[in-house]
């Protein structure tokens, strides 16, 4: 059963989460940035210092591993090698693992026990002074770190530099939030305010751009189309988060290598996203009153399989519902309004788009749940009997 050759996935290690892309696109700007504030360690060997923030998935530690990576490879090229340590400090007892993974770096063998902070601190620099070149110490997660109460790590790694001679050490951290906020006063005057690099959320646009990149990385040609390109894009920029559409890409694509499509479709995408976060729970459906459940169940129906439907033509379907349930159909501008709600409560999105004869029409999608299977719920809900206590609606 498992050696059937794969149809859909080329590449499955493209959608690993350690793998990161040899350019990666829409950060070009905090590259340049760092590359900016790492100028004097790769020119001169002096120490520098940078502060990376953003939410989860916006591309922090992709970007700072990818600008190590270059700029190792450049420094090489150009006749001074550069050594880089990139460490999660999400670790058990942060400081001990940390000073562990550094030392590490240069003595495999180095024992997990029976030394102290002082002792690991003076092994790492002895090694970085023999090394004789610049070394980036990237903290990744760092707010782990700081927020346990070892900023004296961070301090005591800046201050190495004053008694090194041939070597420096350099320091990335990387947080959540801007991590000026987490230190003290020592380490703040090493790391100024200006070296904070931000990551943004990524919008829509830039997830469709990512997704279409990585797709063309890890999938068989043709087998993304540009509609779900657009439905992957929407989902995820709900929080604007890369990981969350990587692994959205890679769902989709296990369920469509079962399916007969020989692609992935707009379902395969909503059946993940469903196995990810179960959004649309039978209850928040049971709690729409008996308007909003024949609105959602024409937009249900009127959706099928694609990705999209215009407002128009879900109108068109709500009319027939209503028709079927014996219930008279809402004008446009309450049709409208129980649309606007369904979306706030997270059932539904919507959006304006141009088309090509200059109109503009509101396309309506529902990212969470194959529009079969909502629509089978809320035909369950709508025959079956309401308590007494929902007849409130
Ligand atoms: N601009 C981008 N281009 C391509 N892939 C990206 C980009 N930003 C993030 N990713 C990918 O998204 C995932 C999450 O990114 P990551 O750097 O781990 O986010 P963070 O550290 O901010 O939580 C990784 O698999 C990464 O390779
Ligand atoms: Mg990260």
């Amino acid at each position: 059963m498992f050696d059937r050759t794969s149809r859909i996935i080329k590449d499955s290690g493209r959608l690993s989460f350690e793998h990161v892309p040899e350019k990666l696109i829409h950060r070009e700007g905090q590259m340049r940035q760092l590359e900016m504030l790492f100028r004097p360690m790769a020119v001169d060997g002096v120490p520098c210092t940078a502060l990376l923030s953003g939410g989860v998935g916006t591309g922090k530690t992709a970007t700072a591993k990818r600008f190590c990576e270059d700029t190792a490879r450049h420094c090489a090229k150009a006749g001074g090698a550069i050594d880089h340590i990139m460490v999660n400090c999400r670790v058990r007892s942060a400081e001990y693992g940390v000073l562990l993974h550094l030392v590490r770096h240069f003595d495999k063998g180095f024992p997990d026990r029976g030394f102290s902070a002082a002792e690991m601190l003076r092994s790492f620099r002895t090694h970085v002074e023999k090394g004789a070149r610049p070394m980036i110490v990237v903290l990744d997660e760092a707010d782990m770190l700081l927020k346990s109460g070892s900023r004296d790590l961070v301090y005591q790694l800046m201050r190495m530099n004053e008694e090194l001679r041939n070597a420096s050490v350099s320091m990335m951290l990387i947080a959540q939030r801007p991590v000026a906020e987490l230190l003290d006063e020592a380490s703040m005057s090493t790391f100024r305010r200006a070296n904070n690099v931000r990551f943004e959320r990524y919008t829509a646009a830039e997830l469709a751009g990512i997704i279409e990149a990585r797709a063309q990385e890890a999938l068989h040609p043709g087998t993304l189309g540009d509609d779900e390109v657009a439905l992957l894009a929407e989902i995820a920029a709900q929080y604007g988060d890369a990981r969350f559409a990587i692994e959205l890409i890679e769902r989709s694509a296990s369920i469509a290598e079962t399916g007969d499509a020989g692609r992935i479709t707009a379902d395969d995408i909503r059946s993940a996203n469903a196995m990810i976060y179960s959004d649309v729970s039978e209850n928040k459906l049971r709690d729409l009153d008996l308007n909003r459940k024949l609105t959602l169940l024409a937009i249900a129906r009127a959706l099928k399989s694609d990705p999209y439907v215009s407002m128009t033509a879900a109108k068109k379907t709500y009319g027939i519902v209503c028709e079927e349930y014996g219930q008279t159909a809402r004008k446009h501008t309450q049709f409208w309004t129980y649309v606007q709600d369904m979306e706030r409560a997270g059932i539904l999105s919507t959006e304006v788009r141009n088309e090509p004869d200059g109109g503009r029409v509101t396309h309506i999608s529902v990212p969470n749940i194959p529009p079969r299977e909502l629509a089978k719920k809320l035909e369950y809900l709508l025959e079956t009997p309401q308590s007494a206590d929902e007849q409130v609606w």
